[in-house]
């Protein structure tokens, strides 16, 4: 059906899903993306039985909306009057919602468009939250801004509806809970920092840390373990290598599209992990 990720994500591997496909299995029975992001290899692959996860409300009140009639009307319908309304001065008053305190009780739809007009909007289409939460990327000072391709949307909320999706907000941990033998896994967590340079990680308030890598790993293990499939992506770094030694290490080169800086820009090489 060719459908493409709604929002632009840091870290989003649609460059690299012909070896991400190459490195999958075959065959599997349900599917997990426990950091979900974009979502790029999932709307590739458009598993009948899937569970996705991230840490980050506001990209998951995106897909909330996609599994819901309703919802997904109300957020179209928002997302017309963001278009509409567009301006800097506009910009900044919906990116400063959450920063109310009763930002947390409005419409799961005001959210979802909030996030996607937003993430349309700002400089180089990166979602960054500081310190305390809160969105802080400065506008991209676009004329017009075009929010979603009707036809792509479209497929979109078809797959959810007529699909088996679970969707899970929270760590990583939990959205695996039920795993089974025969599963497929795929991990694609914030990078593991290449040496002397910042990773981006301001997904959310919190980082994601050396201990949540080893977390992760020690993850990887258990399902291993249990015989579900499990696929990571991360960079080639030592520290990677040494958490994942008794496993498939595949290196590949990867062009890197957003980073919180120009500097982060060009060729790197990433690692595609398997326990297969
Ligand atoms: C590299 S991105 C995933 C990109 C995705 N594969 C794509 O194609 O767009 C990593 C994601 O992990 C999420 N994340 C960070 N910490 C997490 C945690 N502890 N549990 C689950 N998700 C987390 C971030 O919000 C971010 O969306």
């Amino acid at each position: 059906m060719n459908i493409k990720p709604i929002v632009k994500w840091a870290g989003g591997k649609r460059q690299l899903i012909d070896k991400l496909i190459e490195y999958m299995p075959q065959t599997y029975n349900a599917y997990f993306e426990p950091f979900i992001g974009g979502g790029a290899l999932l709307f590739e692959l458009m598993p009948k039985e899937a569970t996705i996860n991230d840490v980050n409300e506001e990209l998951l009140s995106i897909y909330r909306c996609l599994a819901s009639d309703d919802n997904f009307n109300f957020m179209i319908h928002d997302l017309e009057e963001h278009e509409k309304n567009h301006s800097e001065e506009y910009y900044y008053e919906i990116r400063e919602l959450d920063r109310k305190s009763d930002f947390k009780t409005i419409p799961i739809w005001k959210r979802a468009s909030r996030t996607i007009y937003l993430n349309k909007s700002c400089f180089n289409g990166l979602y960054r939250v500081n310190s305390n939460g809160y969105f802080n990327v400065p506008s991209g000072k676009k004329k017009k801004v075009q929010t979603y391709d009707k036809d792509n949307i479209k497929k979109l909320h078809e797959y959810f509806m007529n699909n088996h999706i679970t969707i899970l907000q929270g760590d990583f941990e939990d959205a695996v809970k039920s795993a089974k033998n025969g599963d497929f896994v795929y991990f694609d967590p914030p990078y593991d920092p290449l040496d002397g340079k910042e990773s981006f990680t301001s997904y959310t308030k919190y980082n994601f840390s050396k201990e949540d890598q080893k977390r992760l790993a020690d993850l990887f293990k258990t399902l291993s373990k249990k015989g579900i499939y499990v696929m990571l992506s991360n960079h080639n770094t030592a520290y990677i290598n040494e958490l994942y030694k008794d496993f498939n290490i595949h290196v590949v080169q990867a062009k890197r599209m957003i980073n919180s800086d120009s500097s982060g820009r060009g060729n790197v090489e990433e690692v595609i992990i398997t326990n297969y």
